[in-house]
């Protein structure tokens, strides 16, 4: 049974609840951050502090625990949790205000604070071997995809249309340039270069994209952080997502057709290659994992 943590207190899973004055259920008021630990070390977790500290930042949140706090606590729950491989989740809400006002005024209420942490299933092995279909659509999202905020109603609907149409996940463009999946950062390979977006409010600082990146730069494959209009996306010999929890998926079917020749590429498979290897020195604790 899961074990999770809520306002000072470890209990099980089905347990924990909430009261529904938080804000984070009447406004999806909050961020969260998703954090994988490898044979129960949890991976990166000094970027994913950071960059919840950023969302709370931007959300006018404060952060109720200091970075070694915020260590122990996902250090016991991953020891008290089942698996060498688990993905934590957590966030951080406004907290549970006396009144519905959008407003939040300066009252000094405590954030409510919540994780949880599962197994990572084994990989399917049909993704590394066949890759996965998305679709392109409208990003319908605000203009703060920067911040990791709980509210993810634009993000669930992407998803789930991309689902609809018999695919995995929606590339999502804005103003003609395609920047992101809906949970997920997004790579191109073209003429052997590896392009992702820049950074903008516009798009989620992945974790992964950044060890993407830094694996690349190591191993000498040249890369590019620059805008891609939507129509590149047809002339790209591999595309990827990326993220904590699914690493690099290589897309080959985009709306319906195939991607370069239709299987996951040899930059992929390089790049895949690097990460499982990365994350098993990690594992037997010969690299510190921060980047
Ligand atoms: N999502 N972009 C978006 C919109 C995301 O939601 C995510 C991750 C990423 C990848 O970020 P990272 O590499 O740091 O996981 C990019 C998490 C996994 C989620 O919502 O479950």
């Amino acid at each position: 049974m899961a074990l999770c943590y809520l306002n000072g207190e470890f209990l099980p899973l089905e347990r924990a609840c909430v009261p529904v004055m938080d804000r984070g259920f009447l406004f999806g008021d909050g961020a969260y951050e998703v954090v994988p630990a490898y044979g129960r070390r949890l991976f990166r977790l000094q970027a994913h502090l950071e960059r919840l500290a950023n969302s709370l930042h931007a959300l006018r949140i404060p952060n109720p625990l200091e970075p070694d706090a915020w260590r122990t606590l996902l250090e016991t729950l991953v020891q008290r949790n089942e698996g060498e491989d688990q993905s934590v989740y957590l966030q951080v809400t406004r907290g549970v205000f006396p009144k519905r006002d959008h407003a939040f005024g300066g009252q000094a209420v405590r954030p409510t604070l919540f994780a949880m942490s599962h197994p990572i299933p084994a990989p399917d092995p049909g993704i590394a071997a066949q890759g996965i279909a998305a679709v392109t659509l409208e990003d319908i999202r605000w203009a703060w995809c920067n911040v990791k905020a709980i509210t993810l109603l634009p993000n669930a609907l992407l998803r789930q249309q991309a689902i609809d149409a018999g695919a995995a996940e929606a590339l999502l463009v804005r103003e003609g340039r395609v920047l992101e999946g809906a949970a997920s950062n997004l790579f191109l390979v073209r003429q052997g270069v590896l392009v992702t977006p820049p950074k903008s409010h516009l798009l989620l600082p992945g974790i992964t994209r950044d060890l993407v990146l830094e694996l690349a730069h190591r191993a000498g494959i040249p890369t590019e952080e620059r805008d891609i209009p939507a129509g590149e996306l047809r002339q790209a010999d591999e595309l990827w997502i990326t993220s904590s929890t699914r690493e690099i998926v290589p897309v080959t079917r985009l709306d319906g057709a195939a991607v370069g020749d239709g299987r996951p590429g040899p930059l992929y498979r390089r790049l895949h290659g690097l990460y499982q290897e990365y994350k098993a020195a990690f594992r037997r604790g010969e690299v510190e994992g921060e980047g």
